[in-house]
């Protein structure tokens, strides 16, 4: 077989057989292909797209394209979560104990954040003393015990996948739906998962930008794992403006612990509630979505999550007493305030614009080698469809400097206050099965 007739092939837009798209992601992995032909079949599949088969195969020829985590050992059906991507994006954080104190076991290798804030282990490494690294044995060992735990993603986890990424990165090709279908399943195959809850976030923050692409890119990942044999539920849910009020890696873990103990953000605990009521009827623990969300309320509110989460930080050598204590987090040195510039209604709260700011202050890294500063980050005070009048604080700016003046320049950037009182934010768009 010749890279450059099936460079050709899918440039003709004819259909790769299982065995040429092995053939080329082992053959790229292994370095016998080079970049250029590799772009150059990217571009090719980003033009003329992929049949089901062709990114299902493309799907399992990069999940085996390095180790394949055998979670055989721990009883149950190991259901994980994935979400495209947000600015205080803080779900998994959150339904991780929830469904764990349901019976659900979560054994969840996630990765590190690139851009805007941390990702969740970067959160979870804020609190005093956690760590992301387990041996297998110990973390097989913890999800029996304990029902969850958190580890940061293995090196050889979809090598495939991750020279793809870089190259698309750098070769506009990127935003191409089977790609991206094929890139986020391969990772949650590989990591051993039975069945999968996808989160696909829509709007200013996130990849998709409208409802319509956000359902293919879901319809696609959620075929993909029928194929495969992985129970999957993909939601499609806001991110318009950011999750929550709190972005930043130790602010987030804060909220997090806020909506366990049931007293945290509504809209935030609402998405948090459906992830969860999700997992748990992927998890087989109810017979219909109504039951398995009435549980999920009812652990929150009776403590039980929280203990888990707890435990859970516990095991891992985390300090449990910052559920408590919150002050024992990192904290900044300064706190501003960034006030409104004029009277209305928030109608919009750019989340891009939004992490840009975070990450700037220091909590997300703008390339891999940077030091994230736990400590900072921002606390919106005011989310869509809240009145402000003219000097009211919108946002509070915890950092770790006195020079915020062009972060406090691009939160008043980002939100658009106006007359109008806009209509309330929907939530949740779609659920795909
Ligand atoms: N996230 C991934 O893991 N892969 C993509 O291609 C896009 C988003």
């Amino acid at each position: 077989m010749r890279m450059v007739d099936l460079i050709h092939k899918k440039r003709s837009g004819e259909v790769l057989t299982e065995q040429e798209i092995t053939f080329i992601v082992q053959g790229y992995t292994k370095g016998d292909i080079p970049d250029y032909q590799m772009s150059a079949l990217l571009m090719a599949i980003f033009f003329n797209g992929m049949i089901s088969e062709e990114i299902s195969a493309l799907t399992m020829a990069m999940a085996g394209s390095g180790e394949m985590i055998d979670l055989s050992e721990i009883a149950g059906i190991k259901v994980d979560k994935h979400s495209t991507g947000g600015v205080g994006d803080k779900i998994s954080l959150i339904v991780g104990p929830i469904v764990a104190s349901l019976g659900v076991p979560v054994a969840k290798m996630s990765g590190r954040g690139l851009g805007h804030t941390g990702g969740t282990v970067d959160k979870l490494e804020s609190i005093p003393g956690f760590r992301i690294e387990l041996s297998k044995e110990d973390f097989i060992t913890a999800v029996n015990t304990n029902k969850i735990a958190i580890v940061g993603q293995s090196g050889n986890l979809a090598p495939a996948d991750k020279k793809m990424y870089a190259l698309r990165d750098v070769t506009a090709t990127v935003d191409s739906i089977p790609l991206i279908a094929s890139s986020i399943m391969s990772k949650k195959i590989a990591s051993g998962a039975d069945a999968i809850v996808l989160d696909v976030k829509i709007g200013s923050g996130a990849f998709m930008k409208t409802v319509d692409d956000a359902r293919v890119l879901a319809r696609t990942m959620v075929d993909i794992g029928v194929k495969l044999n992985r129970n999957t539920i993909a939601m499609i849910t806001d991110m318009e403006q950011p999750l929550g009020r709190e972005i930043g890696n130790a602010n987030e873990i804060r909220e997090s612990i806020e909506v366990l103990r049931g007293t945290g953000d509504k809209e935030l605990t609402e998405v948090a509630i459906s992830v969860a009521a999700y997992m748990s009827l992927l998890g087989k623990v109810f017979e219909s979505f109504e039951e398995a969300q009435e549980a999920v309320r009812d652990i929150v509110m009776n403590g039980k999550a929280l203990e888990t989460f707890k435990r859970f930080v516990a095991s891992q050598g985390g300090d449990p007493r910052v559920v408590d204590q919150p002050e024992l987090l990192p904290t900044a040195s300064y706190r501003f305030e960034v006030p409104a510039e004029r009277d209305g209604y928030v109608n919009q709260i750019d989340a891009e614009q939004i992490g840009i700011a975070a990450m700037l202050l220091g909590a997300g890294r703008a390339k891999k080698e940077d030091q994230i500063d736990y400590a900072v980050g921002l606390t919106l005070n005011k989310k869509i469809g809240d009145a402000v009048q003219t000097g009211e604080s919108i946002c509070t700016i915890h950092a770790n400097r006195e020079d915020v003046q062009e972060v406090t320049a691009m939160i008043q950037g980002a939100y658009r206050i106006a007359a109008g009182q806009p209509a309330p934010v929907q939530l949740i768009y779609d659920v795909i099965v």
